[in-house]
């Protein structure tokens, strides 16, 4: 996958740390327990920061903003697949988190209503489609809501890719790797999208983030 990033974005300016949560470790339970978000965040997420950390350092790369980092190891050779995977991931950690809110902050606004029925037909059917991304990713990834010419798609991408390049724009993501669910629903990641879609998106950042890209 090729990037093609305007490099006057300021969002690129992301830096190679765990950043704060943006609400407590409980505060999505019972759909996404304490116990998840302290391994998810606390032991995965947390990972990824302290590898990228040590893969860049002495390199040309320390310093740089984690986009810049992911851009230069995607553009590298195979031997940058190690320092891609662990950066990409914090990024896409990092969306994940900011795409959650506690069940009584998620409420759709009626703007982001109208944009699901223009562009899926029904609330519903955008649902069943984001979920259904998800459900097809076969192994770890994630599903994806994008902003392509001027309108909402769905994506998915394998294992750490991402999905913000010239062409799509990321809104939102579900993280489909079993360590996001496997605690509290084991295999069951049909249950996990379903609950999560319908109570503890946060649908006010998913509109903010269209909106910079409409
Ligand atoms: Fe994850």
């Amino acid at each position: 996958m090729s990037h093609h990033i305007n490099a006057k974005e300021s969002w690129m300016k992301t830096p190679v740390e765990l950043p704060e949560l943006p609400w407590a470790k409980d505060a999505l339970a019972p759909i996404i327990s304490e116990e998840t978000i302290n391994f998810h965040y606390g032991k995965h997420h947390q990972a990824y920061v302290n590898k990228t950390k040590e893969l860049i350092a002495g390199t040309e790369l320390e310093g740089k903003s984690l986009e810049e980092i992911i851009i230069a190891a995607e553009a590298g050779k195979p031997e940058k697949q190690g320092l891609f995977n662990n950066a990409s991931q914090i990024w896409n950690h990092n969306f994940y988190w900011d795409c959650l809110t506690p069940a009584e902050n998620s409420k759709m606004p009626e703007e982001l209503a109208a944009m699901f029925v223009r562009d899926f037909g029904s609330v519903e059917e955008f649902k069943k489609q984001l979920v259904n991304a998800g459900m097809t990713q076969f192994g770890s990834g994630w599903a994806w809501v994008v902003v392509e010419d001027g309108k909402l798609a769905i994506g998915k991408t394998p294992n750490a890719d991402n999905l913000w390049t010239g062409d799509k724009k990321a809104v939102l993501v579900l993280d489909v790797w079993e360590h996001a669910y496997y605690l509290d629903y084991q295999n069951a990641r049909k249950a996990y999208l379903d609950k999560v879609v319908d109570t503890i998106i946060n649908w006010d950042y998913m509109l903010q983030n269209i909106k910079k890209y409409l």
